[in-house]
């Protein structure tokens, strides 16, 4: 097992231990007892994955278990005045510790009640997808949709610990550990050229779940992440780098009511910025991308003016241009300001 550890850069004398390995969830009680005492344990799960939350318990006293139906439509605030009010009435406390149990959707959803319970109480995520233990649970952004605004209200909010154990994903359906793998490439492209030849080189032994590629892979990729947020918090500067196709991403998912999912909207997203913003690379990385059965090309049934639409309700844009992150050449990431205009003509 390896731990790497993010210190926190508003809170210098603070961190969150990520420890990536396989098999470690059996000694459960172990990581929790090193953060300190608590009254109870609290754990909110993707209904999906209701068997390993129970599993979790059985290691922990004074567990209780909540249950979140699983799907965007989750990530709201009615799902967050539910659980708030069954913390409540389980007796939660300042003194207790929520467990997130899920993929990214569920870590965003659990980090923002833990962020607003009493003011504030400690997490610990245990991600159980290949884009929560990559990218979602780590770096301490928290928050729920408003209509179809993908993370409109949120908090930074970090987890206490991460647990990312790579024997939840056996079970994780091959469409959805692809999309982690967007992620993954993601990162690789905007930051580090030779972490993106080495993806490329394993693909195989990667979509074969093979242990030491995988943990390898995941290693790489959340230490990058580790840098980016300990030198960037708040998404002013180098953080940005990691929107790289968010921005038509969450567009593409908005307008298409969430019927495609995050990491096949991303997929088509950073093909759609990369022709935007005229880079070399499209080939690559559409290659790689289909070589994962990912979308690469915005649907039909998104039309320009309704992605735009959405775009313009989106956090990242200042003065309705569209700010997008791309890699200039693989592994040095860039934000480049587009206008509408340029979006229209190359989408109409
Ligand atoms: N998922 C993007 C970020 O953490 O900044």
């Amino acid at each position: 097992m390896k731990t790497i550890i993010l210190h926190h850069p508003q809170a210098q004398a603070t961190s969150t231990p990520v420890h990536i390995g396989e098999g470690m969830l059996i000694e459960l009680h172990q990581f929790i007892e090193k953060l300190g005492n608590f009254d109870g344990f609290f754990i909110l799960h993707d209904a999906a994955v209701k068997t390993v939350a129970k599993d979790i318990a059985s290691h922990l006293q004074k567990a209780h278990l909540i249950s979140v139906p699983s799907g965007e439509a989750s990530k709201s605030l009615h799902e967050v005045e539910r659980i708030a009010s069954s913390l409540l009435a389980l007796g939660a406390t300042r003194q207790s510790l929520l467990l997130n149990v899920g993929g990214g959707m569920l870590t965003d959803l659990g980090g923002f009640v833990a962020s607003m319970y009493m003011r504030g109480i400690g997490c610990v995520h245990i991600p159980t997808t290949l884009l929560g233990m990559v990218d979602a649970s780590i770096g301490g952004k928290t928050g729920v949709d408003l209509g179809t605004v993908k993370n409109l209200l949120g908090a930074f909010h970090h987890p206490r610990a991460v647990i990312a154990d790579i024997r939840l994903l056996s079970t994780l359906p091959d469409t959805q550990f692809c999309e982690g793998l967007v992620e993954v490439i993601k990162i690789a492209a905007m930051l580090d050229a030779n972490f993106l030849e080495y993806i490329e080189k394993n693909m195989k032994k990667i979509l074969a779940k093979e242990s030491s590629v995988l943990l390898s892979c995941i290693e790489k990729a959340v230490s990058l992440k580790v840098q980016i947020v300990e030198e960037d918090e708040r998404d002013q500067t180098k953080r940005l780098f990691l929107n790289f196709g968010h921005t038509i991403g969450h567009a593409v998912e908005a307008v298409s009511d969430f019927t495609i999912s995050h990491g096949k909207a991303v997929s088509i997203g950073m093909i759609a910025e990369m022709q935007l913003a005229d880079l070399k690379g499209v080939d690559r990385m559409k290659h790689l991308l289909e070589e994962i059965n990912m979308p690469t090309v915005i649907p039909d049934t998104c039309k320009p003016q309704t992605l735009l639409r959405a775009m313009q309700s989106d956090k990242k844009v200042i003065s309705r241009d569209l700010r997008i992150a791309v890699p200039r050449e693989f592994g040095k990431g860039e934000i480049i300001t587009l206008d509408e205009e340029r979006f229209l003509r190359t989408y109409s």
